[in-house]
């Protein structure tokens, strides 16, 4: 993707967060913006805002883990008859605690969430990518999605799951001769949103501020990036992974504050 003048870009989870703020840059370099979100006052404040600097944006109710509802978000982005060429899957949920103690409910929902949701939303729209001269999916993992992280059990876990979806579909697309769908894969440590309220930051792993993780996706996109892994240290996991002994590893993580670092876990109020 090289710019994004007048393309049509589709983000979920974009009422508040990396998604608002995405989608409220994206309008200022030209694009038109479906902000998609369940909270649909939220996501028409996010559209009014953008329409007021001079941007081009649509507001969409969608509960990302309901089949329905995305089956309507479909058929009414289809309606507006503008086509679709960036993807961005960046709803998602997390709720911390120890795992027996949080209902299954608040497990199952993660899963429903960021799993589900994303996988859906790649299905339904892909024919609309396809037809677009260059198209981008770009999918919001986490550097949980990496690396174990207790007390975030099914949101770690969540992650892993869409860091091999995406890395499947990527080289599938590239198997098939698929040229003009690009898939990126973002894998960010801990981002002051609100979303990790209470966390500890590790180590070698402080807080990413938005403004600054929101550029470094967007750069990602206009190169087709196949990663993003935010900070540094997060491109070293894998390798780390690979060397050393698992003891050695377990205890880097401790040492760190890998570990404990959702202990305190509070997330939104
Ligand atoms: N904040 C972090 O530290 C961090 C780190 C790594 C990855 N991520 C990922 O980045 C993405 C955005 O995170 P954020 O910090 O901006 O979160 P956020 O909580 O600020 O925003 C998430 C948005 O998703 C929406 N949403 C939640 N469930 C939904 C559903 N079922 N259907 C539709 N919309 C729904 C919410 O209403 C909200 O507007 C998430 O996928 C998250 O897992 C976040």
């Amino acid at each position: 993707m090289k710019n994004f003048e007048n393309k049509k870009v589709l983000i979920t989870g974009a009422a508040s967060g990396i998604g608002k703020l995405m989608a409220e840059k994206l309008a200022k370099r030209g694009a038109v913006v479906f902000v998609v979100d369940m909270n649909l006052e939220a996501a028409q404040t996010v559209v009014s805002s953008i329409k007021s600097s001079g941007g081009k944006a649509h507001a969409f109710f969608a509960d990302v883990s309901n089949l329905e509802s995305l089956k309507k978000l479909k058929s009414d982005i289809s309606a507006l008859g503008l086509g679709l060429d960036v993807l961005v899957n960046n709803a998602g949920v997390v709720f911390g605690g120890e795992f027996e103690k949080l209902p299954l409910e608040k497990h199952l929902t993660t899963y429903r969430v960021n799993v589900d949701g994303l996988v859906a939303m790649t299905y339904l729209f892909f024919d609309d990518l396809r037809k677009s001269k260059d198209a981008n999916i770009v999918n919001l993992a986490s550097a949980s999605g990496l690396i174990g992280l207790p007390y975030g059990t099914t949101y770690a876990s969540s992650k892993w799951a869409v860091i091999g979806f995406s890395e499947s579909l990527r080289l599938e697309l590239l198997e098939r001769g698929i040229e003009n769908v690009h898939v990126t894969t973002v894998c960010p440590s801990y981002i002051s949103t609100g979303m990790f309220a209470g966390v500890k930051a590790p180590m070698l792993l402080p807080w990413l501020k938005p403004e600054a993780i929101v550029e470094k996706i967007i750069h990602g996109i206009e190169k087709d990036c196949a990663f993003i892994k935010e900070p540094f240290v997060v491109k070293w996991v894998d390798l780390l992974k690979g060397i050393l002994p698992l003891k050695i590893f377990t205890f880097v993580n401790k040492l760190l504050g890998v570990s404990t670092s959702m202990t305190h876990w509070k997330g939104r109020a």
